[in-house]
């Protein structure tokens, strides 16, 4: 890509423009017609607040030991890439200091909006993930996917060989208190051994495992966040469920994995 006053050239002579806002328009026709569009402005904005509230601040604490020691090259890491990045609260908040060596990827815009404006120093990039990372080969020192998007093969091309892919997905009891309140039952379901399975065959083997959790109290308005951004409670049944609920303890949960191929599993056990 050669970069230009108003935007990006590639050789094949498309042309990408840098939105006023200040993120880079990657998209192509066809994003725009997908069944899965990224998350819309209500999602996006309800786990802007969440965030803003603090509840991920244990997590941040949880993955901060990590991000230390994910690079040998640099500590903390360089170049970072955050797949499915959303508002972009957590780039700020994992690597102060890194923001010109930062680059977040959403196909949401009011996301991608949202964390340009927070964070204008660093790379905001409004693309599909699932289609090709617009990421030079072995490049990267640290993926991060936040509940976010995994293209698996990508990540392993765009890594440099020391580097790390951070990997956090809602752990099975996750919300379970609202899931059970709201939809009458709550499906309990590990993601960690089928997402670990899919990266060592990848060539990238899990190297570090663990789990945050904590409970907090959460009044009305937070529930309706929480269940905002993880889009449950669709149905008209399940809404007059909410607003049943007035206050609530609910179980914050998250399965933590590191990825790298060059280093051996360190066992760790523990709940972080
Ligand atoms: C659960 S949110 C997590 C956002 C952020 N990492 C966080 O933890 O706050 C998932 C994000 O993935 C984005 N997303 C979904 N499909 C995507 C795709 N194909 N490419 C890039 N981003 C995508 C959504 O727009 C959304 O912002």
């Amino acid at each position: 890509m050669i970069r230009s006053k108003d935007g990006l050239g590639c050789a094949a002579g498309h042309h990408f423009d840098r939105a006023k806002e200040g993120y880079w328009n990657l998209t192509q026709p066809q994003d725009k017609k997908s069944t899965n569009p990224g998350d819309n402005r209500d999602a996006v904005l309800a786990r802007h607040h969440w965030l803003q509230r603090g509840h991920a601040t244990g997590l941040v604490t949880a993955l901060e030991g990590w991000l230390a020691q994910s690079s040998p090259h640099a500590s903390p890491p360089r170049r970072i890439l955050d797949l499915g990045c959303g508002d972009g609260s957590f780039g700020p908040l994992l690597f102060p200091g890194h923001a010109t060596s930062f680059c977040g990827i959403d196909l949401s815009k009011p996301a991608i909006k949202l964390a340009a404006k927070h964070w204008p120093e660093a790379t905001w990039v409004l693309a599909n993930a699932d289609r090709g990372l617009p990421v030079m080969d072995s490049s990267v020192d640290c993926v991060v996917s936040l509940f976010g998007r995994r293209p698996v093969a990508e990540i392993k091309r765009v890594l440099i060989q020391a580097g790390s892919c951070i990997v956090a997905v809602p752990a099975e009891d996750d919300l379970i208190e609202l899931r059970e309140a709201v939809q009458k039952r709550g499906v309990r379901r590990s993601r960690v051994e089928a997402i670990m399975e899919e990266m060592h065959d990848n060539g990238l083997p899990c190297v570090e495992q663990t789990q945050w959790r904590t409970q907090v109290d959460i009044g009305q308005d937070e529930i309706e966040e929480a269940l905002a951004m993880t889009y449950r409670a669709r149905r008209w049944s399940e809404k007059s469920r909410i607003s049943a609920l007035e206050t609530t303890k609910v179980t914050l949960a998250a399965d933590l994995m590191r990825f790298s191929q060059n280093e051996a599993f360190r066992p760790q056990g523990g709940t972080a």
